[in-house]
């Protein structure tokens, strides 16, 4: 002990009772409770890791995106290529070594039409092809044969023009046509054999 505590006047020991918790905390409690639960549920997107500022739910995130038009056509090629082709074209279009050749700048994708470009995944490619002055040998299967026709028309609309690409866009009737006249049973097909396609 320090010597002002011996010379300090004495004072009286505290005493520990015990006592009923008053009301008004517990009261206040509660809504404190309520209120930060309200608050967690409006803001806090439940833990989604889309969902960040200012947008505070997947609901209200899901209301920005295009519902209908150009905007929703685009971002639906975008999600179909990143699950479907962009694993071996690369996010960027450029392609992979060794895997699978660029999109972006490709000859083949830059057509006047939509005829032989939507029968590269319709059918399937393979065997020696040149693409921007690049000669490949591979194989693609035919990618978007199980693709409805818009979701085709999507991403190839978006390949089209992403990336430095611009050409006309597809639509989902351009695709019908073509997959009508394509059969269902898809052959892998050369790029000898393309090239006789009308583009
Ligand atoms: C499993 C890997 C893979 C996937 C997935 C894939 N491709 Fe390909 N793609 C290739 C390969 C490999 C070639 C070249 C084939 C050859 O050498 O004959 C190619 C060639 C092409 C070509 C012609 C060449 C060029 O680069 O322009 C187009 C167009 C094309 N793919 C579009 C698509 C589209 C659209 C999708 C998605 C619906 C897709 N591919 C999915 C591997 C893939």
């Amino acid at each position: 002990m320090s010597e002002d505590k011996k010379t300090m006047p004495p004072t009286g020991e505290p005493t520990a009772t015990r006592s009923t918790a008053p009301m008004w905390i517990i009261v206040v409690t509660l809504i404190l409770l309520f209120v930060g639960g309200y608050y967690f549920d409006q803001h806090s997107g439940w833990f989604d890791a889309k969902v960040y500022a200012p947008y505070a739910s997947a609901v209200t995130l899901e209301d920005y995106q295009p519902k209908s038009g150009e905007a929703a056509a685009r971002a639906r090629g975008k999600a179909v290529y990143e699950s479907v082709c962009g694993i071996c074209h690369g996010p960027d279009g450029l392609g992979k070594p060794g895997q699978a050749p660029a999109l972006a700048g490709s000859e083949w994708v830059l057509t006047k039409g939509a005829n032989r470009l939507a029968h590269i995944p319709l059918m399937g490619i393979a065997g020696p092809i040149t693409v921007a002055g690049k000669d490949w040998n591979l194989n693609m299967a035919a990618m978007g044969a199980a693709l409805p026709d818009d979701d085709l028309a999507a991403v190839l609309s978006y390949i089209r023009n992403s990336w430095g690409n611009q050409a006309g866009t597809i639509t989902g009737d351009d695709i019908k046509k073509i997959r009508a006249a394509v059969g269902q049973n898809p052959q892998p097909m050369s790029a000898d054999q393309l090239m006789k396609i009308p583009e």
